[in-house]
């Protein structure tokens, strides 16, 4: 289906609304429902029409129909954050008992899910470098019931082969999940190389004006629905119509803002590659990264997200160049207008900084909406204020 087609028309019903281009926001928690026989036709089945709102909403599903046909996903559900689609697909997958493979280092709430609310219900975790598929075959037991892959992941962007995997488990009757908040759909489409279920963060690329948040699955009809059937319903952590309109809103720019996106980055890590102070940069289509090839062969684009380390001696080198930067800020997240910095540094204190340790020298830069000469000259004068 034609990206253009999916982000403009797929699931508008215009003649609905008085031919509106733009869709109403349905803000209702519950629908009228005309016959008793309909009534039962939705107590037995929820997922079959509209009952109430922390089930289906009208306006949600124009955004479903859209973010399923995007990833080539049969069906898709959209959560009021990504780390409640990610909580959601993973508990929908295990019980009591149950382990789990996941890449290491994963997204700090889904690392804080297996460690500390996974092992209170007895599910285990065993972490690996997920960019050598023996250790996953290594890994798994007879209980390993899903494997966890983020590819890449958000400050090294390590990479997992989504095909290879996705084959092993396959054959050992494992659902494979994967993160895939760094590309979204239109530069990665794991659902097409196996994968079982994709999720993203639609609070960055999809929303894009960092006023947001919400989070996506996708996968075939009958896992959306068990998942919907049990923890989408189960939580009430579905998307609200308000958001879902915004994140509609945000998907009409998508590729046009991601198109300027990767042009701007490519401009920044030329200009890092060549600073004085920097010593490296990480970015997944860089022929320097360690994964280029595997980046290049399963992603059709890398966007904002790049890291660098600098020749730092101390920390104060660091705090500096961060504080000194004039318009980008020093915030968390990514995928909006914006471009954002952040230290790795700034979760040490002072006296534990190791200028021989790398990750205390590295910093993640999203270059966002602004001109890429603009954001240079913001790095030129803060590094020359650092040092
Ligand atoms: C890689 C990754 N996955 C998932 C999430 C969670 O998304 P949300 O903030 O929408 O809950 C984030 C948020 O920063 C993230 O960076």
């Amino acid at each position: 289906m034609d990206i253009s087609y999916i982000i403009n028309e797929l699931g508008e019903d215009r003649e609905l609304y008085f031919n509106a281009v733009a869709p109403p926001i349905m803000q209702t928690s519950n629908f009228r429902v005309g016959t008793v026989a309909a009534l039962k036709e939705l107590f037995d089945d929820e997922y079959s029409g509209y009952l109430y709102s922390r089930g289906l909403n009208p306006t949600v599903e124009i955004l479903r129909k859209k973010l399923a046909a995007l990833d080539g996903a049969e069906d898709c559900l959209v959560f009021n954050s990504g780390a409640a689609a990610t909580f959601a697909a993973v508990l929908a997958n295990v019980g009591a008992g149950d382990h789990i493979v996941s890449v290491e280092r994963p997204y700090t709430w889904s690392a804080r899910m297996f460690d500390v609310v996974l092992p209170r219900f007895g599910v285990t975790t065993t972490y690996i470098d997920g960019t050598q598929i023996e250790n996953f075959e290594r890994a798994i037991l007879p209980n390993t019931r899903v494997i966890y892959l983020e590819s890449p992941n958000s400050w090294e962007f390590k990479l997992q082969d989504l095909r290879a995997v996705a084959e092993l488990a396959r054959a050992e009757n494992i659902i494979t999940i994967v993160d895939n908040s760094y590309c979204t759909s239109l530069l990665q489409r794991p659902i097409e190389m196996g994968i079982d279920i994709a999720m993203q963060t639609a609070t960055k690329y999809i929303g894009g004006h960092s006023d947001a948040l919400g989070g996506v699955l996708t996968g075939s009809g009958a896992m959306m629905k068990k998942i919907f059937d049990s923890e989408y319903l189960n939580i009430g952590s579905g998307i609200q119509p308000f958001n879902a309109w915004l994140l509609l809103r945000g998907l009409r720019t998508m590729p046009a803002r991601l198109e300027r996106i990767a042009a701007t980055t490519r401009q920044v890590t030329e200009f890092l590659k060549g600073h004085p102070r920097v010593e490296r940069v990480l970015f997944p289509f860089d022929e320097t990264f360690p994964q280029y090839e595997l980046a290049t062969r399963q992603m059709q684009g890398a966007c904002g997200l790049l890291s660098f380390y600098v020749r730092a001696t101390e920390m104060g080198q660091i705090v500096r160049l961060c504080e000194s930067l004039r318009h980008i800020m020093m915030a968390v997240s990514w995928g909006g207008h914006e471009s954002l910095i952040l230290p790795r540094c700034a979760s040490l204190d002072p006296v534990q900084f190791d200028p021989s340790n790398d990750e205390h020298r590295m910093l993640r830069l999203y270059t966002g909406l602004e001109d890429a000469g603009y954001l240079i000259a913001d790095l030129e004068q803060a590094f020359l204020k650092a040092w």
